[in-house]
């Protein structure tokens, strides 16, 4: 008996029906048409789970009701609604976007995929996505959980980096809207793509004994759903050091700006340096004391580690120098409502709230 055969034809409907009964219905960005909060979650979601967007999606709407509110506040307002997703490109582009949907689309986003995929922070997939649930636009989306569904589903070999295979997902993904009825929900095929790659065909394990697609299932009829994606070429995770410097004065600490590239761009954080000799020259400025060691510790970013070692300074008001160009003092009770990388708000709170910064000290 020979083997069953994707059949592109029936895709679209057969997700369709699943999504409607097995899909979900209620998240937050669901059952809105209102392309400003759908657009909010498309780039939260980006490279951040559904559980920890949730509760940053609320505060970010709660403060910014509008695009316009958005693009009416300055960034600096905005990075702390942010602080602790990750990705910090994403909060300047998206402060970006806001700004050019109300000085070149008259606050209004544009109603197709083409016009929304030339704003900042906007891609193709996201641009489809976004035209897909507000405008029922036919056009097909093609991201993390797409990509799983699509390989396995119809046999797609070869790392998803790579160009060719990307194009030919596309093409899949384009053939199999072209073959769907006219009469469509591209909202409930869209969600239910995504559905379908977090419920059923899961990085490890698929569950496709409840999958609408098993039965024609390429990966499914081959027992090939753990060699399907293609497993990415291995990059090297670099680790990389750096040395932070707490300064400590009368209950406040110096903050800095990171520049806008690079890791943490835009937020304020501890001044940073690359080796300890920096850090403890730089420590001059406030103190004759050295700066002390605290316990170092690891933060793991998409493409290295780094290695995180605090040092510890004191200063009092005889000794005190002024913040020099982008530092300023800032209290320690405000620093839960500052914009701070992650790692930093967890080091600097950790250190603060247990009132005892001695027992971090290095012994
Ligand atoms: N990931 C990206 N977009 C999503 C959505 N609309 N619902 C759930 N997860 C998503
Ligand atoms: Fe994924 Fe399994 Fe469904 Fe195939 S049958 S699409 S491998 S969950």
């Amino acid at each position: 008996m020979s083997l069953p055969e994707p059949r592109p034809q029936d895709l679209a409907k057969k997700v369709v029906a699943w999504q409607k009964i097995s899909g979900r219905h209620h998240l937050p960005w669901q059952n809105t048409q209102d392309p400003y909060r759908v657009w909010l979650s498309e780039i939260m979601l980006q490279q951040t789970q559904v559980a920890t967007v949730l509760g940053y999606y609320e505060r970010f709407l709660e403060r910014f009701p509008t695009v316009k509110d958005l693009a009416a506040a300055e960034q600096d307002e905005v990075m702390p609604y942010w602080a602790g997703l990750g990705y910090y490109a994403r909060a300047r582009n998206l402060h970006r976007c806001a700004r050019e949907v109300v000085e070149k689309w008259d606050g209004c986003f544009p109603g197709n995929a083409t016009d929304l995929a030339t704003l900042p922070g906007i891609g193709r997939s996201t641009a489809c996505a976004i035209a897909a649930f507000c405008f029922g636009e036919r056009s097909p989306i093609m991201d993390g959980n797409v990509k799983r569904v699509f390989t396995r589903y119809f046999g797609i070999y070869g790392s998803t980096q790579k160009k060719a295979v990307e194009n030919t997902l596309w093409a899949k993904a384009d053939e199999v809207v072209k073959l769907a009825p006219a009469s469509l929900d591209m909202a409930a095929y869209t969600q239910g793509l995504m559905d379908l790659g977090s419920q059923c065909c899961t990085r490890s394990k698929p569950t496709c004994s409840l999958c609408p697609l098993q039965s024609d299932c390429y990966a499914h009829s081959h027992q090939a759903q753990s060699e399907l994606p293609s497993p990415k070429e291995r990059i090297r995770q670099d680790e990389r050091y750096t040395h932070v410097l707490i300064v400590e004065l009368n209950g406040q600490v110096l903050l800095e700006q990171r520049p806008d590239k690079g890791i943490w761009g835009g937020l304020l954080t501890l001044p940073q340096f690359d080796d300890a000799i920096s850090l403890q020259t730089a420590a001059l400025h406030w103190s004759h004391e050295e700066a002390i060691a605290l316990a170092s510790f690891q933060h793991v970013f998409s493409h290295f580690k780094l290695h995180i070692t605090p040092w510890l300074l004191h200063v009092n008001e005889s000794t005190l120098a002024e913040p020099v160009a982008g530092q300023q003092w800032q209290d320690h009770e405000a620093l839960e409502q500052t914009a701070l990388p992650a790692p930093i708000r967890k080091l600097l709170l950790g250190l603060y709230q247990s009132n005892d910064s001695e027992q971090l000290l290095l012994s």
